[in-house]
This record gives structure tokens, sequence and C-alpha cells, in this order.
């Protein structure tokens, strides 16, 4: 009989240990004794923004940067642009001196964790030249142009999913529709076929919490276990594809190794995974959070009645006022000055995203919902600089006419009861959206 080596369970918990418990304790302490940065965690734990807004008050009363205990965060809109487009700074948390006792004990742990959104060669946590070699291969596929030749069948897709529901009966609105068409356009993008698109959506949603920090050991190994089957998944959807490629962006992926100027095998599953699972897991959000916002304000949606030229301005209201992603990180890769603060090599960031959407120096009156706001564009929902998201053409033009087929059908939706957010800290929106389409 073999016995399993206890090697993998030993480095699943030191991942674990540095990744989540340490953090997690640690800022729950900083929070304890007033540290912005652990009080702005502990706010954050619930998906509503209202328990972070007295912190984001604060922390902007500290100047460009906030220095915390073990980060500098800032909620700055014009201070995070700058973070994010610094040439000095690399996204990710990682010890960058590889030869601390720290640094070699979470290399160790890394051996065999699986790929997921936030390990290496993944294009969020990649840095020039890799990062430039790996976008190059995918940006055609998302440009503006490339992206507005996908509306039609957007707006196809929107439509039958609509008639597929009872427009008298409370329907989960996420569930129904909100998850349906982000999926089913990038699985149409990537080649992925339609008796599999459930069960990439099961992979997304159990894999979502792996960009959260401080999950419990379960969710954890939970999380773990879905990034290893979404591999195995892969791995054979790829397989597929070089025998038989069709004309999807995935098919031209693999063509490109062959060429010699594409991916490794694991830059390419790395890249391909990451595109498909941030085509949905995020704007499910979009979808549900403009409907819940939409649906809350009548007024706005008389204007968009009105002005259906508004419809695009009013999805950057709704990705400033309730964005899909809450925050991202980065770390110094030489002494630098960022907003005009020194930062030493090595210092750890936050980029509040929701903290600089609400900035009210650039956004007057910034958590009114005004689907006509002049600069509502201004937002960095998605992001700045080189990791600025590969998919916002598609996520705003998918957005709009998601949520514009909605309304024009059923200007008179109604929010049910039993609502519910989803648990994770870093992607924000709703599990559960009950609504009746036509009250
Ligand atoms: C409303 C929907 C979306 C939001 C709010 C969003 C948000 C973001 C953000 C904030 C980042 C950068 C994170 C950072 O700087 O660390 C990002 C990167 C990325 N997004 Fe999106 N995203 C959305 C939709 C999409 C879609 C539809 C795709 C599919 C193509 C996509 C693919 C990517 C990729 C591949 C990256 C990595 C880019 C890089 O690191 O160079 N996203 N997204």
């Amino acid at each position: 009989m073999t016995v399993p080596s206890p090697a993998p369970l030993a480095r699943a918990a030191v991942r674990w240990s540095l990744g989540h418990a340490l953090p997690r304790t640690l800022l729950r302490r900083a929070a304890r004794e007033g540290d912005l940065h652990g009080r702005m965690f502990v706010a954050t734990q619930s998906g509503d923004l209202s328990a972070l807004e007295p912190v984001l008050d604060e922390l902007r009363g500290h100047g460009p940067f906030y220095r915390g205990k073990y980060a500098a965060v800032s909620a700055e809109n014009a201070a995070v642009r700058e973070l994010l487009s610094s040439p000095d700074v690399a996204s990710g948390f990682l010890p960058t001196d590889g030869g601390s006792r720290l640094a070699r004990l979470q290399g160790w742990s890394m051996i065999d964790a699986p790929l997921g959104p936030l390990t290496p060669p993944s294009l969020l946590v990649t840095e020039p030249p890799d990062h430039t070699r790996y976008r190059k291969l995918v940006t055609r596929v998302f440009s503006v142009r490339a992206v507005e030749q996908l509306r039609g069948r957007t707006q196809q897709i929107a439509t039958d999913l609509l008639d597929r529901i009872d427009p008298g009966r409370p329907v989960d609105l996420v569930a129904g529709y909100g998850s349906l068409l982000p999926v089913t356009v990038i699985a149409e993008i990537l080649g992925v076929p339609e008796h599999d698109r459930d069960k990439v959506l099961r992979f997304g949603a159990a894999a979502a919490p792996s960009l959260d920090l401080g999950l419990s050991w379960r969710e954890f190994r939970r999380v773990e276990s879905a990034l290893r089957e979404f591999d195995r998944w892969l791995d054979h959807h790829l397989a597929g594809l070089r025998r038989r490629p069709g004309d999807d962006l995935l098919s031209q992926l693999v063509a490109a190794q062959h060429d010699g100027v594409g991916l490794t095998d694991t830059e390419l599953k790395s890249t391909a995974g990451l595109v498909l699972a941030a085509g949905f897991e995020t704007t499910v959000n979009l979808l549900g959070n403009g409907t819940a916002l939409l649906a809350g304000h009548p007024e706005q949606r008389r204007l968009l009645a009105e002005h259906d030229d508004l419809w695009p301005n009013a999805v950057d209201e709704v990705l400033r006022v309730d964005p899909p992603v809450l925050l991202t990180g980065r770390m110094t890769t030489a002494d630098a000055e960022i907003a005009g603060v020194p930062m030493p090599r090595g210092s750890a960031m936050v980029a509040l995203l929701a903290g600089a959407n609400r900035d009210p120096r650039v956004f007057p009156q910034p958590g009114t919902f005004d689907v006509s706001r002049e600069n509502a564009r201004d937002h960095v929902s998605f992001s700045a600089g080189r990791h600025y998201c590969l998919g916002a053409a598609l996520a705003r033009m998918e957005g709009e006419v998601g949520l514009r087929t909605l309304f024009e059908r059923y200007p008179d939706l109604r929010v049910e009861p039993g609502a519910v957010r989803r648990d994770t800290r870093i992607l924000r929106g709703y599990e559960r959206l009950p609504v009746t389409l036509k009250p």
C-alpha cells in the first residue's frame, strides 16, 4: 500500500497560512488598534459599501496614501491612477527578497500550487517583458472594433435569454440572465462548446474567492480543488482544439504555439483560464449591480427611456457607484515616488478602486447615482496602466446591451425581497437577485 506523501498537504497548509490565516489575523488585530488598512479589511467583509464610506473619508484625510502597518492604502483617484501606471511597481504581494527564510518557505509552498488568477504566469501578476508578450497575443480579439462586431450576437443572446423567462413570476435575475449572458458570449469567443458552459460557470463561481485574502482553511481547500478541476478541463479542452481547431481565440493561440511565437503550455493554459473566467465572473456583477441600481432609481430609468443615448454613460455610472472589483495591490520594485509620496523598494500598496470612484474631488456628490454624470467614465473600475482590463470594451458593450434590453422590455421590473450579495470580498456583486419582470 502506498502512503500518501504529507508534503502536498504541508505545502497547502503553508500557502494558506501565509496567504490567508496570517494576513487575516494581523489585519484584524491592526483594525482593533485603529489602523485604517485593517479597518478597511474588516469593513469590506460584507458587499455593502456603506460600511466602508467612513473609512474612505479618513483614508483621504491622510493625503494620497495612508501608511498602514502593512501597506500604504489610497482612496484618491489621481494617486490610484499614478500608482497603477507607475513603471516602478509590480502586481501581486510576493516577497521580493528571494533569499529570506520567508521567501524560501513561500517558494517551497508554491511548488505544486494550482494555476490561478494570482499565480504566475497569469497576466494579472506578470510584468514586462512577459506581460507584453502575452497581452499582444490576445489584445486584438478584445479591441473596441472587434467587440462592436459582437454586438448583434450579444443582443440576440440577451433577447433569447429573456424569452425563456416567465415575466409574471419572480425569477433570480443572476441565475436566469446576468450570469448566462457573459458566459455565453465569452464561451463563443473562446470556442467553449455549449454542453460545457454550466461546468465552466460552476468552476468560475467556486474559484472566485481565489482573489480574496483571509479565506478559512475549508474555503481555501475548496477553491484550490476548483482550480485544479478547471485546470484539468482546460487541458482536455485545449487538446481537443489541437485536434480540431476552430476560428475562435483559443484555437488561434494554440496555432500561434506551433508558429514558434506563441506561449508555453502553462502560459497558454493560464492566459486561456484567466480570459475565460474574467470574461464572466466580473460582468455578471455589472449586470446584477446595474439591475438593482436602476430598479431602485425610477427617475434615472425615466431619463434613460427619454434619452437612450445615455445608456453607455449609465453603464459607466453603475461601474463607478457599485464596482465589480473592490481593489487591487502593487509592490514597488525600486525606490519610487508616487503621487509625491516616497515609497521605498518593497512597499506594499493597495489601490482602493471603489474609493477612487467616490473621490469627491473628481465626482461631486459621489454617492449619488446619476446616469447623466458628465465624467462617469473617469472611474477606475477597470484599473489603469498596463494591467488595464483587457475586456473593458467587451464588458461595457455587454453591460449596455444586457441592461438596456432588460429595462426596455420590462421598464417596471421590481426587485423582490431576498436579494443576497456574494460573500467574496474582491469580486462584488449579487449571489441572488429575485425580481419580477412584469409586476
Ligand atoms: C465589468 C466587468 C469587468 C471588470 C469590472 C473588470 C475589472 C478588471 C480589473 C480591475 C483588472 C485589473 C486588475 C489589476 O490592475 O490588478 C482587470 C484585468 C483583466 N481583465 Fe477585466 N474586468 C471586467 C471584465 C472582463 C472581461 C469581460 C474580460 C474578458 C476578456 C476581462 C479580462 C481581463 C484580463 C485578461 C485582465 C488581466 C489584464 C492584465 O493584467 O494585463 N475582464 N479587469
